[in-house]
Protein backbone atom coordinates (compact mmCIF):
# COMPACT_ATOMS: atom_id res chain seq x y z
CA UNK A 1 0.00 0.00 0.00
CA UNK A 2 0.96 3.42 -1.27
CA UNK A 3 1.08 6.43 1.08
CA UNK A 4 0.61 8.65 -1.75
CA UNK A 5 0.00 12.42 -1.23
CA UNK A 6 -1.56 13.80 -3.97
CA UNK A 7 -1.63 18.09 -4.36
CA UNK A 8 -3.70 19.33 -7.28
CA UNK A 9 -2.77 23.28 -7.29
CA UNK A 10 -4.39 25.93 -9.84
CA UNK A 11 -6.69 29.42 -10.01
CA UNK A 12 -10.46 29.02 -9.30
CA UNK A 13 -12.35 27.70 -12.04
CA UNK A 14 -9.48 25.18 -13.70
CA UNK A 15 -11.53 22.00 -12.90
CA UNK A 16 -9.55 20.57 -9.86
CA UNK A 17 -12.46 19.65 -7.73
CA UNK A 18 -13.77 17.99 -10.56
CA UNK A 19 -10.48 16.29 -11.37
CA UNK A 20 -9.29 15.71 -7.91
CA UNK A 21 -12.90 13.64 -6.71
CA UNK A 22 -12.03 11.46 -9.41
CA UNK A 23 -9.05 10.61 -9.12
CA UNK A 24 -9.36 10.07 -5.48
CA UNK A 25 -12.59 8.08 -6.61
CA UNK A 26 -10.44 5.63 -9.05
CA UNK A 27 -7.40 5.39 -6.25
CA UNK A 28 -10.02 4.66 -3.12
CA UNK A 29 -8.11 7.71 -1.67
CA UNK A 30 -9.61 10.27 0.28
CA UNK A 31 -10.72 13.63 -1.51
CA UNK A 32 -9.75 16.90 0.67
CA UNK A 33 -11.16 20.47 -0.82
CA UNK A 34 -9.26 22.79 1.28
CA UNK A 35 -11.24 25.78 -0.15
CA UNK A 36 -14.03 24.39 0.77
CA UNK A 37 -12.03 25.06 4.70
CA UNK A 38 -11.24 28.55 3.65
CA UNK A 39 -15.28 29.07 2.02
CA UNK A 40 -16.34 27.98 5.99
CA UNK A 41 -13.81 30.39 7.93
CA UNK A 42 -15.46 32.97 5.43
CA UNK A 43 -19.02 32.13 6.20
CA UNK A 44 -18.85 32.24 9.82
CA UNK A 45 -17.00 35.62 9.22
CA UNK A 46 -20.31 36.83 7.06
CA UNK A 47 -22.57 35.50 9.33
CA UNK A 48 -21.01 36.73 12.10
CA UNK A 49 -20.72 40.25 10.80
CA UNK A 50 -16.77 40.55 11.75
CA UNK A 51 -15.28 43.39 10.08
CA UNK A 52 -13.18 42.72 7.65
CA UNK A 53 -9.87 45.44 9.07
CA UNK A 54 -10.44 43.25 12.26
CA UNK A 55 -7.79 40.25 11.67
CA UNK A 56 -7.42 39.75 15.11
CA UNK A 57 -11.77 38.70 15.46
CA UNK A 58 -11.46 36.57 12.17
CA UNK A 59 -8.38 34.62 13.44
CA UNK A 60 -10.11 34.19 16.29
CA UNK A 61 -13.13 33.14 14.82
CA UNK A 62 -11.01 30.16 12.79
CA UNK A 63 -10.06 29.20 15.56
CA UNK A 64 -13.54 28.46 16.71
CA UNK A 65 -14.76 27.34 13.84
CA UNK A 66 -15.53 23.53 13.77
CA UNK A 67 -15.25 22.36 10.28
CA UNK A 68 -15.83 18.67 9.06
CA UNK A 69 -15.44 17.05 5.43
CA UNK A 70 -17.60 13.84 5.42
CA UNK A 71 -17.98 12.03 2.60
CA UNK A 72 -21.09 10.63 1.68
CA UNK A 73 -23.26 9.30 -1.14
CA UNK A 74 -24.09 12.87 -1.96
CA UNK A 75 -19.90 13.65 -2.42
CA UNK A 76 -18.26 15.45 -0.01
CA UNK A 77 -20.35 17.56 2.63
CA UNK A 78 -19.41 20.52 4.46
CA UNK A 79 -19.98 20.96 8.48
CA UNK A 80 -19.42 24.47 9.76
CA UNK A 81 -20.15 23.87 13.98
CA UNK A 82 -22.15 21.06 13.38
CA UNK A 83 -24.52 22.49 10.43
CA UNK A 84 -24.36 21.36 7.15
CA UNK A 85 -23.10 24.29 4.88
CA UNK A 86 -22.21 22.50 1.96
CA UNK A 87 -24.36 24.48 -0.21
CA UNK A 88 -24.25 27.86 1.22
CA UNK A 89 -20.53 28.10 1.07
CA UNK A 90 -20.78 27.81 -2.94
CA UNK A 91 -22.12 31.56 -3.34
CA UNK A 92 -19.39 34.08 -5.27
CA UNK A 93 -19.74 35.99 -2.42
CA UNK A 94 -18.54 33.61 0.47
CA UNK A 95 -15.95 32.58 -2.16
CA UNK A 96 -14.36 36.44 -2.14
CA UNK A 97 -14.94 36.26 1.15
CA UNK A 98 -13.20 33.10 1.77
CA UNK A 99 -10.55 34.68 -0.64
CA UNK A 100 -10.18 37.58 1.71
CA UNK A 101 -9.58 35.44 5.15
CA UNK A 102 -7.22 33.38 3.50
CA UNK A 103 -4.78 36.03 3.00
CA UNK A 104 -4.26 36.90 6.65
CA UNK A 105 -1.61 34.78 8.23
CA UNK A 106 -3.38 33.65 11.68
CA UNK A 107 -5.99 32.10 9.58
CA UNK A 108 -4.18 29.81 7.36
CA UNK A 109 -1.72 28.91 10.13
CA UNK A 110 -5.03 26.93 11.67
CA UNK A 111 -6.04 25.53 8.58
CA UNK A 112 -3.02 24.86 6.92
CA UNK A 113 -2.43 22.26 10.30
CA UNK A 114 -5.71 20.80 10.30
CA UNK A 115 -5.47 20.19 6.45
CA UNK A 116 -1.44 18.42 7.32
CA UNK A 117 -3.32 16.34 10.14
CA UNK A 118 -6.49 14.96 7.66
CA UNK A 119 -3.19 14.09 5.07
CA UNK A 120 -0.83 12.76 7.46
CA UNK A 121 -1.94 9.11 6.48
CA UNK A 122 -1.44 9.57 2.92
CA UNK A 123 -3.81 8.50 0.46
CA UNK A 124 -5.15 11.03 -0.15
CA UNK A 125 -5.95 14.20 -2.64
CA UNK A 126 -6.02 17.46 -1.76
CA UNK A 127 -7.05 20.00 -3.50
CA UNK A 128 -6.02 23.83 -2.92
CA UNK A 129 -3.83 26.71 -3.67
CA UNK A 130 -1.22 25.87 -1.49
CA UNK A 131 -0.92 22.02 -1.06
CA UNK A 132 2.60 21.30 -2.96
CA UNK A 133 4.20 24.79 -1.99
CA UNK A 134 3.14 24.70 1.83
CA UNK A 135 1.19 22.11 3.28
CA UNK A 136 2.94 18.91 1.60
CA UNK A 137 5.98 19.94 0.10
CA UNK A 138 6.76 16.72 -0.26
CA UNK A 139 3.95 15.13 -1.57
CA UNK A 140 4.76 12.29 -4.23
CA UNK A 141 2.61 13.80 -7.04
CA UNK A 142 2.02 17.58 -7.87
CA UNK A 143 -0.32 19.16 -10.07
CA UNK A 144 -0.63 22.62 -11.48
CA UNK A 145 -3.85 22.74 -12.87
CA UNK A 146 -4.55 25.63 -15.27
CA UNK A 147 -6.86 27.13 -17.99
CA UNK A 148 -7.59 30.47 -20.18
CA UNK A 149 -9.66 33.18 -18.27
CA UNK A 150 -12.85 32.57 -20.10
CA UNK A 151 -12.64 28.88 -20.19
CA UNK A 152 -12.84 29.38 -16.66
CA UNK A 153 -15.45 32.03 -16.32
CA UNK A 154 -17.65 29.57 -18.51
CA UNK A 155 -17.12 27.25 -16.31
CA UNK A 156 -17.84 28.72 -13.39
CA UNK A 157 -21.20 30.55 -15.33
CA UNK A 158 -22.38 26.98 -15.89
CA UNK A 159 -21.96 25.62 -12.11
CA UNK A 160 -23.69 28.84 -10.59
CA UNK A 161 -26.52 28.86 -12.89
CA UNK A 162 -27.03 24.65 -12.28
CA UNK A 163 -26.98 25.71 -8.61
CA UNK A 164 -28.73 29.56 -8.36
CA UNK A 165 -30.10 30.22 -11.56
CA UNK A 166 -29.60 33.30 -14.32
CA UNK A 167 -26.04 35.59 -14.23
CA UNK A 168 -23.79 37.08 -16.35
CA UNK A 169 -20.40 35.62 -17.93
CA UNK A 170 -19.07 39.01 -17.36
CA UNK A 171 -19.63 39.69 -13.87
CA UNK A 172 -18.12 36.48 -13.84
CA UNK A 173 -14.97 36.75 -15.57
CA UNK A 174 -14.51 39.72 -13.41
CA UNK A 175 -15.21 38.28 -10.25
CA UNK A 176 -12.66 35.44 -11.27
CA UNK A 177 -10.29 37.74 -11.95
CA UNK A 178 -10.39 39.84 -8.70
CA UNK A 179 -9.97 37.05 -6.96
CA UNK A 180 -7.29 35.68 -8.92
CA UNK A 181 -5.45 38.54 -7.80
CA UNK A 182 -5.81 38.70 -4.48
CA UNK A 183 -5.05 34.63 -4.64
CA UNK A 184 -2.03 35.26 -6.65
CA UNK A 185 -0.70 38.54 -4.96
CA UNK A 186 -1.09 38.00 -1.13
CA UNK A 187 2.62 37.91 1.62
CA UNK A 188 1.67 34.58 2.62
CA UNK A 189 1.22 31.41 0.19
CA UNK A 190 0.05 32.98 -2.64
CA UNK A 191 -1.07 30.69 -5.49
CA UNK A 192 2.42 29.83 -7.62
CA UNK A 193 3.43 27.01 -9.15
CA UNK A 194 5.28 24.98 -7.32
CA UNK A 195 8.64 24.01 -8.76
CA UNK A 196 8.18 20.31 -9.27
CA UNK A 197 4.70 20.40 -10.20
CA UNK A 198 3.40 19.20 -13.88
CA UNK A 199 1.85 22.27 -15.16
CA UNK A 200 -1.46 20.80 -17.04
CA UNK A 201 -3.71 23.22 -19.35
CA UNK A 202 -7.19 22.09 -19.11
CA UNK A 203 -9.05 24.63 -21.77
CA UNK A 204 -9.50 21.93 -24.28
CA UNK A 205 -9.12 18.95 -22.55
CA UNK A 206 -12.06 16.66 -20.66
CA UNK A 207 -11.56 15.99 -16.49
CA UNK A 208 -11.62 12.18 -17.72
CA UNK A 209 -8.91 12.92 -19.86
CA UNK A 210 -6.89 15.29 -17.12
CA UNK A 211 -8.00 12.11 -14.78
CA UNK A 212 -6.39 9.62 -17.05
CA UNK A 213 -2.98 12.05 -17.20
CA UNK A 214 -2.90 12.23 -13.80
CA UNK A 215 -3.45 8.40 -12.72
CA UNK A 216 -0.63 7.87 -15.42
CA UNK A 217 1.68 10.04 -13.45
CA UNK A 218 0.65 8.19 -10.32
CA UNK A 219 1.71 4.69 -11.67
CA UNK A 220 4.44 6.16 -12.93
CA UNK A 221 5.71 7.61 -9.48
CA UNK A 222 4.79 4.06 -7.75
CA UNK A 223 6.75 2.00 -9.95
CA UNK A 224 9.99 4.63 -9.37
CA UNK A 225 9.40 3.77 -5.36
CA UNK A 226 8.96 0.20 -6.09
CA UNK A 227 5.62 0.46 -4.23
CA UNK A 228 2.82 -0.50 -6.72
O1 LIG B 1 -11.02 26.65 -4.40
P1 LIG B 1 -12.04 27.61 -3.86
O2 LIG B 1 -12.58 28.55 -4.92
O3 LIG B 1 -13.15 26.91 -3.15
O4 LIG B 1 -11.26 28.49 -2.77
C1 LIG B 1 -11.82 29.61 -2.14
C2 LIG B 1 -10.73 30.58 -1.72
O5 LIG B 1 -9.95 30.02 -0.67
C3 LIG B 1 -9.73 30.93 -2.82
O6 LIG B 1 -10.09 32.12 -3.49
C4 LIG B 1 -8.42 31.11 -2.09
C5 LIG B 1 -8.58 30.36 -0.81
N1 LIG B 1 -7.75 29.14 -0.72
C6 LIG B 1 -6.47 29.26 -0.29
O7 LIG B 1 -6.00 30.36 -0.05
N2 LIG B 1 -5.68 28.16 -0.11
C7 LIG B 1 -6.17 26.94 -0.39
N3 LIG B 1 -5.39 25.86 -0.20
C8 LIG B 1 -7.49 26.79 -0.87
C9 LIG B 1 -8.27 27.91 -1.04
Amino acid sequence: MTRFRIAIDGPSGAGKSTVARRVAQRLGYLYIDTGAMYRAVGLKVIREQLPWDQANAIVEAARRARIELIAGPRGLRVFLDGVDVSEAIRTEAVGQAASRVSSIPGVRKILVRAQQDLGRRGRVVMEGRDIGTKVFPEAEVKIFLDASEPTRARRRFTQIRRNRGALDLEGILEEIRQRDRRDRERADSPLVQAQDARYLDTSNQTADEVVEKILKMVRVVEKKSGSG
